[in-house]
């Protein structure tokens, strides 16, 4: 299974796997209704144990490839405005972007058409089954100016210096191991680069998502300003969820061991 590898203890805290990964143990869970599945996957590279908290938060379990209906669902552009999300993002023509955590491609497939051909959208997921769903789509679609890529739970796999905007809609979250993800994110902007942090409004009890799967400003501001990021917008006008901007904090500089 990806993100949720079920390493014990016993087994130290770092481990190379050089195989084919399935694991049923820890679910990876869709919102709303979670669902456990075993999902396999060749990891290359040194992974440590996911974490289950990060600075006070639990981690939500990964949104399984099955629950991928959800995302595309017809209401979904009701209630979250999505519409207006994508104005907020402010694309323009000839635009690099990543959508990280992409799903099955709601946001790659309108952010590819709003960049134009002209511009370039790399769709990054950890699950090869939803960046098989978002092919489909695409297909359907006909869009062709997007690179799918698998990422892993510590690396998104882009290259660096690249993006002017690096999305990460409704995902953060679920990273299960944040400061490895934030510190590639950091890379892969540019020195102006936005990342948009888009997440469930977990100020508000009304927002009918699992805690989970939402995010206070407060927390996010406490995770990613000790990483690197500095705030510099914010958009309160969604149904159900709030963006903030951030970019590479130039003065920041990494604790010792980091
Ligand atoms: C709730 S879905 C949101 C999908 C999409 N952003 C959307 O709004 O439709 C979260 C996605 O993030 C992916 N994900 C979780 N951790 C990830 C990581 N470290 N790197 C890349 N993708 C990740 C999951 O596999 C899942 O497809």
């Amino acid at each position: 299974m990806i993100g949720k590898l079920a390493f014990s203890p016993a087994w130290g805290a770092f481990l190379v796997l050089l195989f084919e990964v399935g694991s049923a143990a820890q679910g990876i869970s869709s919102t709303p209704n979670s669902t456990t599945a075993s999902i396999p996957v060749s990891v290359t590279e040194t992974i440590p144990p996911p974490l289950t908290h990060y600075m006070g938060r639990e981690i939500a379990q990964t949104m399984h490839y099955s629950g991928a209906p959800w995302l595309v669902r017809e209401a979904r552009d009701r209630e979250e405005d999505c519409k207006t999300l994508l104005r907020v993002l402010d694309l323009k023509p000839g635009m690099t972007v990543c959508d990280l955590g992409c799903g099955n491609g709601f946001y790659t497939l309108r952010v590819a058409k709003a960049v134009g051909p002209g511009g370039k959208v790399y769709a990054v997921d950890i699950q090869p089954e939803m960046l098989d769903l978002l092919a489909e789509r695409a297909e359907i679609e006909n869009i062709t100016h997007f690179v799918p890529i698998l990422g892993t739970v510590v690396d998104p796999k882009v290259p660096e210096n690249e993006f002017d905007l690096i999305l990460l809609i409704d995902v953060y979250h679920e990273f299960s191991h944040p400061e490895h993800m934030l510190r590639a994110i950091r890379r892969s902007l540019k020195p102006n680069g936005r990342l948009a942090q888009v997440e469930f409004r977990a100020e508000d009890p009304n927002v009918p998502i699992k805690p989970e799967h939402k995010m206070s400003k407060e927390q996010i501001l406490k995770e990613l300003n000790p990483n690197g990021f500095k705030l510099v917008g914010q958009f309160d006008g969604l149904p159900w969820q709030h963006v903030m901007f951030f970019e590479r904090d130039q003065g920041w500089k990494p604790a010792a061991g980091k």
